[in-house]
């Protein structure tokens, strides 16, 4: 069985209302924001947001503490919804299917939407348990096709040859760096179309963040990417759009160039050149 055929499967098998999920062309807008609003309580933490994410590209979220950029990630996955107090009014679509509408199961969201978080998260388990965790719940049980997934996703976060010896091995025995790969594989091996990353390499080395910048620009021939960073060199290396977010809005949206060598916007000038923030 092909790994396509496996991730036919596990659409099949989680995808409760049979909806067909149709593939965009590469450019397509993946994620489309309109006119959204978030409140945690009282707080307005989103305010007016409208942002298209591209199909296969990397799109950069910057801003200072407390921004809105964590909420934003988090509304793309329907995270936010574990907060009791959050409400939410305006638009997501992903591709084309209102997400915010309760009747898209936020189990079947996940399958098409993964997560990356600032410190590395492996279980506490073996690598290879790891990998195979999500398949497992999909009910995937056949070992070899296990094992294909779990190669598959290791090479495809550039892990594979640290760990092809010790996947018996539990994770928390890997450096910070490779746990980061590990969860990066980790969310390969449901196949995604877009993976989330907030702030993915905040809590590594200078090394390691290199390696996952590397890894960001592989991923992206296959996989549309959203990531949050406090490291404008960051952003300005490896994204091709760059989103400026400021109190809960965005203040300016558009090609990483522009945004870092002609912003439009004075507050965007001010921050990326490093006068507040
Ligand atoms: N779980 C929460 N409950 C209440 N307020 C929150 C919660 N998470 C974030 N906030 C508030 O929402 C605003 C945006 O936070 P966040 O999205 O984490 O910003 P950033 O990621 O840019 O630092 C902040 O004012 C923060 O205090
Ligand atoms: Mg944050």
């Amino acid at each position: 069985m092909s790994l396509l055929t496996v991730k036919e499967n596990i659409r099949m098998e989680t995808n409760t209302n049979n909806d067909t999920i149709t593939t965009a062309q590469p450019n397509d807008v993946v994620f489309d924001t309109k006119d959204l609003n978030l409140w945690y309580a009282d707080t307005h933490a989103l305010k007016d947001i409208n942002l298209a994410i591209n199909e296969k590209e990397v799109t950069a979220i910057i801003g200072p503490s407390g921004c809105g950029k964590s909420t934003y990630l988090k509304t793309l996955n329907r995270m936010v919804e574990l907060v009791p107090t959050v409400r939410t009014t305006g638009e997501i679509t992903y591709k084309g299917r209102s997400i915010l509408d309760k009747s898209f199961k936020v189990e079947d969201l996940r399958t098409h939407v993964g997560m990356v978080f600032q410190k590395p998260n492996p279980f506490p388990k073996s690598i290879y348990d790891n990998i195979a965790y999500g398949p497992r719940v999909h009910g995937i049980r056949n070992k070899k096709i296990l094992d294909e997934i779990v190669e598959k996703s290791l090479r495809g976060a550039y892990i594979w040859d640290e760990v092809k010896d010790r996947l018996k091995e539990n994770a928390y025995g890997l450096s910070g760096g490779q746990q980061q790969r590990l969860c990066i594989a980790r969310t390969l091996a449901i196949e995604p179309d877009v993976i989330l990353m907030d702030e993915p390499t905040s809590a590594l080395d200078p090394k390691s963040t290199l390696k996952i910048e590397d890894l960001v620009q592989e991923l992206k021939k296959d996989y549309s990417i959203v990531i949050v960073t406090h490291n404008m060199q960051q952003a300005a290396r490896i994204s091709d759009r760059t989103a400026f977010f400021l109190d809960g809005e965005v203040v300016e949206f558009d090609v990483t160039d522009t945004i870092f060598t002609n912003p439009t916007d004075i507050r965007t000038e001010d921050y990326i050149s490093g006068r507040f923030g």
